[in-house]
């Protein structure tokens, strides 16, 4: 490890493990007993942060529909399980089942905002001040996202300060944590670093997580310009599932397991075991009928196939 790593890279990594929203939300449908499945696997392999569903309209996101069957199926009393709430009625469905934690989600870009959760981004905001007066009142902590902050695919490219608004407007009304969405996976390493630039100037990077998508392959990059920055939390899928329902062709979120195999080589301190977490992948990814989308997770099953 070269001395400036040594010096900037965080000694430990926190994984939010969003394979079973932001994943499931753009796949086929998977059931409802799949889910569940894939939950307890990845809590089995270590992860303690599951973003287990969304309590969005499910005329918007049918595969989130049984998010409240999903976790209500769950007992996992040492898993931070958390989940996407867009307004006070997801809030409300979400505290009913027990979340600890919720989501809530706007964008830099305006029109990305309009498509995603129909209004804008003023309004979200304004909409939010609800879901942070009950998250309160029941003792629940709020994560806030932004996404399209490397690029958008309505308006291209974003401008930094207009993250570090929407950023600081999150922080303002309570969120502990303001997650980095590359909606669209178009971000690399130089825009990350101008990125950070302006965001570390005015927010420490303890409030700060990356979220990047995979569509260019450049998200494991990214998370690695982002790691020497010294941001520390990292949202990820398993088998790197997904996509977005409002960014045409956007692929999954980076896999975990090529996250966690990233931190491994690093040294970085993360508690996953990597073969059952590969193993919860190659699980969902059977239910789904297709490849894990990892690379770490295929030469893991070459190499055990070959053992
Ligand atoms: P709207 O149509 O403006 O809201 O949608 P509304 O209040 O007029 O309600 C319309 C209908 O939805 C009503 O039902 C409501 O009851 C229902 P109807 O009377 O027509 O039968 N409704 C709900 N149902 C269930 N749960 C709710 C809820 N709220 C209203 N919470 C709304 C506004 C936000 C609800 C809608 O736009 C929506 O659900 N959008 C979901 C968007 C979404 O889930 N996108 C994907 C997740 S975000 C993402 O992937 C990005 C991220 O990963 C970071 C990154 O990568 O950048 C987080
Ligand atoms: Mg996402």
């Amino acid at each position: 490890m070269s001395n400036l790593s040594a010096n900037t890279l965080p000694t430990k990594v926190r994984i939010v493990e969003v394979g079973a929203r932001d994943g499931l939300q753009n796949e086929s449908a998977v059931s409802t007993q799949d889910k569940v499945s894939l939950i307890n696997a990845l809590a089995a392999a270590g992860i303690s942060y599951i973003e287990a569903g969304a309590f969005v309209s499910p005329k918007w996101v049918p595969q989130m529909a049984d998010s409240r069957d999903v976790i209500s199926a769950l007992t996992l009393p040492d898993t931070n399980l958390t989940a996407l709430t867009p307004n006070l009625k997801g809030a409300q469905a979400a505290h009913e089942v027990g979340i600890k934690e919720f989501a809530i989600f706007t964008a830099a870009s305006e029109s990305f905002c309009q498509k995603n959760i129909n209004c804008s981004i003023e309004q979200s905001i304004a909409r939010f001040a609800d879901v942070m007066e009950f998250a309160k009142q029941h003792n629940i902590r709020v994560r806030g996202y932004v996404s399209c902050v490397l690029g958008c695919p309505y308006e291209g490219d974003i401008n930094p300060q207009q993250v570090l608004k929407v950023s600081q407007m999150l922080l303002e009304l309570g969120c502990y944590e303001i997650s980095l969405g590359d909606t669209i996976g178009v971000g690399t390493a130089n825009k990350v670093d101008e990125l950070l630039d302006v965001l570390l100037a005015h927010i420490d990077k303890s409030l700060l997580a990356v979220h990047f998508h995979d569509t260019y392959g450049q998200a494991l990059t990214n998370i690695y310009t982002a790691l020497n920055r010294g941001i520390a939390t990292v949202d990820s899928a398993v088998a790197g599932l997904g996509g977005c329902p409002y960014a045409k062709g956007a692929s999954g979120n980076v896999a975990t397991e090529d996250v966690v195999y990233l931190l491994q080589g690093l040294g970085i301190e993360h508690g996953i075991d990597l073969e059952r977490l590969a193993k919860a992948g190659w699980a969902i990814c059977t239910a789904l009928n297709k490849q894990p989308v990892s690379k770490v997770s295929l030469a893991l099953k070459n190499q055990i196939a070959n053992q």
